[in-house]
């Protein structure tokens, strides 16, 4: 494959024989309806070792920058072998080309792997599967591979290269940010720990139970590991395990004091009961995050929610239904099986008032506790009708408390 001699993209030298020769993708702000406000990075690593070897590929779109970082190291013809950690398209849409023009001695994946491959390209390429803990031989080191069923799908893998301990771990431990900087520790902690919880929410959090196991596990796989390196966002090199901490709390979403209180408003009167609500769960003592759906994408709402105690909802009546950008956010943080939640509906209507009772049903299908009977307002709410909003808010929070407490 030629590589692209007038684009300028270099290879970043991460460890003695590990080169970073990813692709930079500043613009994405929709990531199969996540919004990625900051973009994103899909990482490709190149292994100077017996065969060298690639790990990963990068987006279709992407794979002359790919090619160009990996030729200002070596001969692109020289890599024999390709690990596909995952089979999804921001990881193997290059793949397909690059392994036409380099055409590899070997290309590696997952048992799952290796059929998703062959399926999802309707490809004859014969694909290398390995099994969890197997170990292929790379000369004077190893990549050791550890299966990771659903993170994020069926096929996903980790692999570990032993002499340098790098865990080259794809979707996990990532995040989408795009930066001119390589590394966790080079980027504001903010923007870290915002972007890294924003991602386990809209991607890992309906895999929570398979994330705990993990990491359960990782400490008796004996791996010495010194450099986590996703394929999305900066890599950990000082203190890596820190990320693993964050997850194992994530994934437990034990009960907290904060509520999410999402809303949609046709002539404001849902918005008055939803400040209300929020104004009763203050007094109770939580900690209210209001966020109005005119202006809350879904994905942040599923962000806030990874570490909350309580979601409620409220809705006007529309048509016999919610309101539109409501049934977006339900269905999505349905798909996304949040835990250990607790919650309420309320809104307001003009003559029927379906919406709270289809607010309440799905709350209930998430296995959200009911902790408050609903509210339903006709028209304009009055004093007495926000009294109860504040009450309801009260009795969520009260509930919190009891639950944080145990
Ligand atoms: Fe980054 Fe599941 O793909």
């Amino acid at each position: 494959m030629e590589a692209e001699p007038k684009a300028g993209f270099r290879a970043l030298k991460i460890t003695d024989r590990v080169y970073w020769v990813g692709a930079i993708d500043w613009g994405l702000r929709d990531f199969h309806g996540y919004l990625t406000k900051r973009g994103t990075t899909y990482n490709a690593f190149l292994v100077l070792a017996e065969p060298i070897t690639l790990v990963d590929t990068v987006k279709a779109a992407h794979v002359d920058e790919m090619m160009a970082r990996i030729a200002s190291v070596i001969d692109p013809s020289q890599i024999k072998c390709i690990v596909s950690n995952h089979a999804e398209m921001d990881h193997t849409g290059a793949l397909p080309q690059v392994v036409a023009r380099l055409r590899p001695e070997m290309v590696v994946a997952s048992t799952m792997g290796a059929k998703a491959l062959q399926q999802h390209f309707h490809w004859h390429q014969p694909v290398r599967a390995v099994k969890d803990g197997e170990r292929l031989s790379l000369g004077d080191t190893g990549l050791r591979f550890v299966e990771t069923r659903m993170l994020h799908w069926p096929d996903s893998m980790f692999a570990f290269l032993e002499d340098e301990g790098v865990l080259f771990s794809n979707d996990a431990f990532g995040m989408h940010l795009a930066s001119s900087e390589r590394f966790v520790d080079e980027i504001e902690p903010g923007v870290i720990r915002e972007e890294a919880a924003t991602y386990y929410a809209n991607i890992l959090m309906p895999f929570s139970g398979l994330v705990t196991k993990l990491v359960e596990r990782l400490p008796g796989l004996g791996l010495d590991v010194r450099l986590i390196a996703p394929d999305h966002g900066p890599l950990w090199r000082h203190e890596p395990l820190q990320v693993v901490q964050w997850y194992a709390q994530w994934a437990a979403q034990p009960f907290t004091r904060k509520a999410v209180v999402a809303y949609d408003t046709m002539w404001q009167s849902t918005e008055k009961m939803a400040r209300a609500v929020a104004d009763g769960l203050q007094g109770g003592g939580a900690r209210a995050v209001v966020m109005p759906l005119a202006g809350s994408h879904r994905s942040n709402v599923a962000a806030e929610l990874l570490e909350a105690g309580a979601l409620l909802v409220g809705s006007p009546t529309m048509n016999g239904e919610v309101y539109p950008r409501m049934a977006d956010l339900l269905t999505y943080l349905r798909g996304l099986k949040p835990r250990n939640l607790i919650g309420a509906a309320f809104g307001s209507y003009g003559w029927g008032g379906e919406a709270v009772r289809h607010l309440q049903q799905i709350l209930e299908e998430m296995k959200v506790e009911i902790a408050a009977e609903a509210v339903r307002v006709q028209y304009v709410p009055d004093d007495e009708a926000l009294a109860r909003c504040r009450e309801l808010g009260g009795r969520v929070a009260a509930r919190l408390q009891e639950l944080a407490a145990r």
